[in-house]
């Protein structure tokens, strides 16, 4: 079998390296790179020559970013490649659009890299939703604000010191936006909330991050038993759903509140199935490249997820309440 990845940066670069060194019978036979990067015979510069070739039945995206990542993948889906992607914010904002071409075209969309790093997050709701209705997903979804409100109570420094030291270390990107003002959680819970409520979640959901987090709220909140950690979290009901990001209280001896930097904790509630969790690490290049290897394997053996998004459900905000939101 042949694939092509779109993107040869930190991500795209542990795929092939995991696929070539790690998976019989499935071949990267071309990679998209800029034209200043092509630095492999496998690699080309434009896109045309993978859809063109018919030898190529699975496209993997690992570029990032809206554009031209959505129409790439808007391509590959007509000509009748399926996808695999790691890139939360294109599912997040096309997830509707990715389904119908795909659906039409019999090929796969797999979107296990978007969310949740190494956890098997998308497959488990997936799987649970087999059998039940997914009354509420929720979760901690990102290291970067993890790190950060965990070294504000750790070393007694404001956020602003605390994300200065993330990014010298190589912990929070330069530009960190994306992490602190909780639009990368937005971007999981959209995708994550779309998959278990079977509808197309909207992108306009409240989100708040943690920039205004003090150290005198976290103190405050520690000498009440309680610990801050940016929620991601999605209710349903009725045909009605709510979703919001921001940061919750969470009681110190809880599952959320141990959650150390770097790992996600997701939650999924089912009618029959109860509570269920899932913890593992969020990030990085080689759990986020398992997750896409476990997607190209899935493709290899011929399972296709299936998104019903067919149950146009309304957003209705008064669904989602909490005794502890900040
Ligand atoms: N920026 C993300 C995080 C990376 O900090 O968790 C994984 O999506």
């Amino acid at each position: 079998m042949k694939i092509a990845i779109l993107g040869h940066g930190v991500v795209g670069r542990g795929v092939d390296r995991i696929v070539t060194e790690r998976v019989e019978g499935v071949e990267v036979s071309r990679i998209l790179e800029l034209p200043d990067r092509l630095t492999d015979p496998r690699m080309t510069s434009n896109f045309q020559d993978i859809v063109d070739d018919p030898e190529i039945s699975l496209v993997v995206e690992c570029m990032g970013g809206i554009e031209p990542a959505h129409t790439f993948i808007m391509d590959a889906l007509s000509a009748g490649k399926s996808v695999v992607t790691s890139n939360k914010a294109v599912v997040a904002e096309h997830f509707g659009e990715f389904v119908s071409q795909a659906n039409f075209s019999h090929a796969g969309l797999y979107i296990e890299a978007t969310c949740g790093g190494g956890i098997p997050w998308i497959a488990s709701i997936l799987k649970a939703r087999r059998i039940d209705d997914i009354s509420s997903i929720s979760g901690i979804m990102n290291g970067t604000t993890n790190y950060i409100v965990d070294a504000m109570v750790r070393e007694g420094a404001d956020f602003d010191v605390v994300l200065a030291e993330a990014q010298r270390l190589g912990y929070a990107e330069r530009d960190p936006s994306a992490d602190i003002d909780g639009i990368d959680v937005r971007n999981k819970t959209i995708i994550a909330s779309s998959v278990a409520f079977d509808t197309t979640c909207t992108g306009s959901i409240p989100v708040t991050g943690i920039r205004t987090l003090t150290k005198a709220d976290l103190d405050l909140f520690e000498s009440r038993g309680l610990s801050v950690k940016l929620l991601g979290r999605a209710v349903q009901g009725d045909g009605r759903y709510a979703a919001a990001v921001e940061p919750v209280a969470v009681p110190l001896r809880s599952l959320e509140a141990n959650v150390p930097s770097n790992f996600n904790l997701c939650t999924l509630v089912g009618t029959t199935v109860g509570e269920l969790k899932f913890y593992g690490q969020g990030a990085g290049s080689l759990p986020t490249g398992n997750a896409i290897v476990q997607d190209i394997l899935d493709f290899s053996e011929g399972r296709v997820p299936h998104y019903d998004i067919d149950t146009p459900k309304q957003y209705d905000p008064t669904l989602l309440t909490s005794d502890y939101v900040i």
